[in-house]
């Protein structure tokens, strides 16, 4: 299939901090200084280990002020095969994280749900979430994975995407092991906003701590704008955040 060459249309604004607090500091100001613009914003949230310093700095700062309480909150992705009360479901895990602690009513916190109900169909969830998602997300918090995938667009992803079904790569499920009690366990497949949805979004706030993520950032920032980094579809965005720690910029010009 041929895609032509999109437009760039801004360049991201990149912040380097020292390390990931300092990293974490940067975007739960993003993050709050959105929802005191806007009470009632839409949020689109990350699971992983970067937006954790974010999180628990949000959760210390704002629990008990109601501030979030009116937020509707997005996730990115959800596995497939995992019920939402499985501890390891993104459903769960950011409720324990984030959204419980801060108040949002679990009815306001939407993810793909692939694998119950109606949503056996999977390409149903995927066409119910792309519904809910409308013309995107106020801001749309980001990590990146170390083969340049945002959400679970791995690379090979075209970027105009909507909410899909995809294949987890060896990479990405070796990573993300650590959150399971086996290697095994790890779910083969997932439904993820595309990058056609992440780029709905108004404002695009990708946050990337550590040595690991440098050569996957500086394909996403510098690289060519092309699905083999589907990180390089930032830059047709007009309004991207880039926060990085020293580490994460080791490799940029
Ligand atoms: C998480 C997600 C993924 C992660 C990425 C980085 O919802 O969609 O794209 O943001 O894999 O993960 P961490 O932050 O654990 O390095």
């Amino acid at each position: 299939m041929e895609h032509p060459a999109p437009a760039v249309t801004g360049e991201p604004q990149v912040v380097v901090v020292d390390d990931a607090a300092a990293a974490g500091r940067i975007v739960a100001a993003t993050i709050s200084d959105t929802v005191r613009r806007a009470p009632t914003c839409r949020l689109g949230l990350a699971t992983g280990s970067t937006p954790l310093p974010a999180y628990r700095l949000l959760v210390a700062e704002l629990r008990g002020t109601g501030a979030f309480a009116r937020v509707q909150a997005f996730l990115l992705d959800e596995y497939v095969g995992l019920a939402a009360t499985d501890p390891a479901s993104y459903r769960a895990t950011i409720r324990r994280e984030l959204t419980d602690e801060l108040g949002v009513p679990p009815a306001s916190v939407h993810a793909p749900d692939p694998g119950s109900g109606r949503h056996a169909d999977l390409d149903a969830a995927c066409a119910d979430y792309e519904r809910l998602l409308g013309d995107g997300v106020d801001l749309q918090l980001l990590g990146i994975g170390r083969n340049g995938h945002l959400g679970f667009n791995e690379p090979g992803t075209p970027f105009d995407t909507t909410t899909h079904v995809v294949t987890l790569s060896d990479t990405t499920r070796a990573d993300n092991a650590r959150f399971f009690p086996t290697p095994e366990a790890v779910p083969t497949h997932a439904v993820t906003q595309g990058l056609g949805t992440i780029r709905r979004a108004r404002h695009l706030l990708l946050a990337a701590t550590g040595a690991a993520k440098a050569d996957a950032v500086a394909a996403a920032l510098e690289g060519p704008l092309d699905v083999s980094c589907p990180a390089s579809a930032l830059r047709l965005h007009p309004r991207v955040t880039v926060v990085l720690d020293r580490a994460a910029a080791g490799a940029l010009s």
